[in-house]
């Protein structure tokens, strides 16, 4: 067909102890959205670096616009325009806003090429903002930014180069509901300027808005493609994963236990203003929120990440008055963040460091690590987790998103929690490994574990909560029980009423 504008053939890709992609297909067609999907590991991000130039393929042909292009160098498949928006960020959190979107483009002035233009460069970045309809000045650091916010810079960054395929590796994965919608209307609207996209999530119920074809990897190979409005997400889902799943959503009984945690008073300077919250052993509170409601401040506060004003604060019926993690941990308190790149994981050292990283005292006497003791834990977490890695040496930069996001998950799994706050965490693992994860969560909480689990996916909320509460602006502001919980019904308490 003449308008495909991308043809991958057989193309395959080894790193040392792993065929991350063995001899894959992908077509794509100028005005249309390929979604990508695959269980984590299955090889989706290394093909995509393929195409940005990042990793060179060992073997096998990509076309581009019908002539054969060998690939492997950043700056080249930028000028044929391919486009990538990472899975992991990667801005300069030093720059600006404007900075970062047109970072080694920056209009010049003629003359004295080292002068950037810093009045164009910022006109140019509002209007790329403007197109996202993200509201922040740009001249604002990358680093004050929210996740979300960075996540949209990303978008508007890839908007601003002329390109004729946009890669978009689970851009949606840090972004609220209604950014969303306005990353889909953005989709749209690129597909009716005729460029070819490659759309890659876990979030299968986003597809009806976008994909018109999706292609499917498994362990590294190439499975199949559908027509999106031909197929159903059950036949996805079983391409996917080789087999069929029976449930989503594995939610256990256990009999409501103590009263872990209690909330009388809490305040920050900011907007945090809670009262009465409690939390009882044995069971899933979800907290549901909007980006920006206060959900991530309140777990930073419990967890003595950030200064509180105001408190009056029980664990176990014992006042207490946490001023930093070292003491939240000591007194049993996990915390699983929703940034795994800057809080939860030390990138550049192995599975097994990050794994026993939290608990360097249980296993160490005179800060020697006892390596037989660490190594077992590791493995075993890894066993259990079913983590992908071909060892636990492998450098945590390594592993694909959902597996990085396992070994967060290991790390705090294996100290003697009590209460445990999990923001947002199934953030990009595939459905199969989501099960896997709420399994470890029933396992937590069959054996007493006070369970907080922030989420803004309102299925996972219903699915695995036994009580659920809302927060907005700071403050809670519904609760309901999982019998009575309806997506209306938290949305509504979730979005304010102007
Ligand atoms: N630089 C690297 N060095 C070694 N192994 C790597 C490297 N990059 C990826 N891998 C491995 O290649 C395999 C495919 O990883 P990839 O990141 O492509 O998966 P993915 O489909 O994007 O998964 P996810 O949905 O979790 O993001 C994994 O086993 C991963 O650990
Ligand atoms: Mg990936």
């Amino acid at each position: 067909m003449e308008n495909i504008i991308l043809k991958v053939e057989g193309v395959s890709k080894s790193f040392p102890g792993v065929k991350a992609l063995d001899k894959v297909n992908l077509e794509l067609r100028s005005g249309e959205v390929v979604a990508l999907l695959g269980e984590n590991g299955a090889g989706k991000s290394t093909l995509m670096k393929i195409l940005s130039g990042v990793h060179k393929k060992d073997q096998g042909k990509i076309f581009f616009e019908g002539k054969e292009v060998n690939l492997g160098d950043p700056k080249e498949s930028q000028n044929l325009g391919i486009n990538i928006i990472y899975q992991e960020f990667n801005l300069f959190p030093d720059l600006t806003v404007a900075e970062n979107i047109f970072i080694t483009r920056e209009p010049r002035n003629k003359i004295f090429n080292f002068i950037v233009k810093d009045k164009k460069l910022i006109e140019e970045a509002q209007k790329m903002l403007d197109m996202v309809h993200l509201n922040i000045d740009p001249t604002t650091k990358v680093s004050e930014l929210s996740v979300a916010q960075q996540q949209m810079v990303e978008i508007a960054k890839v908007l601003s180069m002329n390109s004729k395929i946009v890669i978009m590796d689970e851009p949606t994965a840090a972004l609220t509901d209604e950014e969303v919608q306005e990353l889909f209307r953005v989709i749209n609207e690129l597909k009716k300027q005729g460029k070819g996209i490659i759309y890659i999530s876990h979030r299968l119920e986003e597809l009806e808005f976008i994909a018109d074809r999706c292609t499917i990897f498994r362990d590294g190979k190439y499975i199949d493609s559908f027509i999106y409005k031909d197929t159903t997400i059950d036949k996805l889902i079983t391409s996917m994963v080789g087999r069929d799943l029976d449930q989503q959503f594995p939610r256990v009984e256990v009999p409501r236990g103590k009263l872990a945690l209690e909330v009388r008073k809490l305040k920050e300077e900011k907007k945090l203003d809670i009262k009465d919250f409690n939390l009882y052993e044995g069971e899933i509170l979800g907290i549901y929120g909007l980006m920006g409601s206060g959900r991530t401040e309140f777990a930073r506060a419990i967890f003595g990440a950030d200064k509180v004003k105001e408190e009056d604060i029980y664990i176990y019926g014992k006042k207490t008055n946490i001023k930093n993690p070292e003491e939240a941990v000591k007194q049993g308190i996990g915390y699983i963040t929703e940034d795994r790149k800057k809080d939860g994981l030390a990138l550049g050292l192995s599975v097994e460091h990050n794994i026993n990283l939290s608990m360097l005292d249980e296993f160490s006497r005179f800060s020697v690590m006892n390596d037989k003791s660490a190594n077992e834990n590791a493995e075993k977490y890894v066993k259990d987790l079913r983590i992908k890695v071909p060892s636990i040496d492998q450098l945590t930069k390594n592993l694909s998103g959902g597996n990085q996001q396992k070994v967060v998950l290991g790390k705090w799994l294996g100290k003697n929690v009590k209460i445990l706050i999990l923001d947002e965490p199934t953030r990009g693992i595939d459905v199969g490994a989501k099960i896997e994860v709420y399994e470890v969560m029933n396992r937590l909480k069959k054996e007493g574990v006070a369970i907080i689990m922030i989420s803004s996916e309102l299925p996972e909320v219903i699915g695995m909560s036994d009580r659920i509460m809302v927060m907005r602006d700071g403050k809670f502001t519904g609760k309901i029980n999982r019998q009575d919980a309806t997506e209306e019904k938290l949305l509504s308490y979730a979005v304010s009423r102007k």
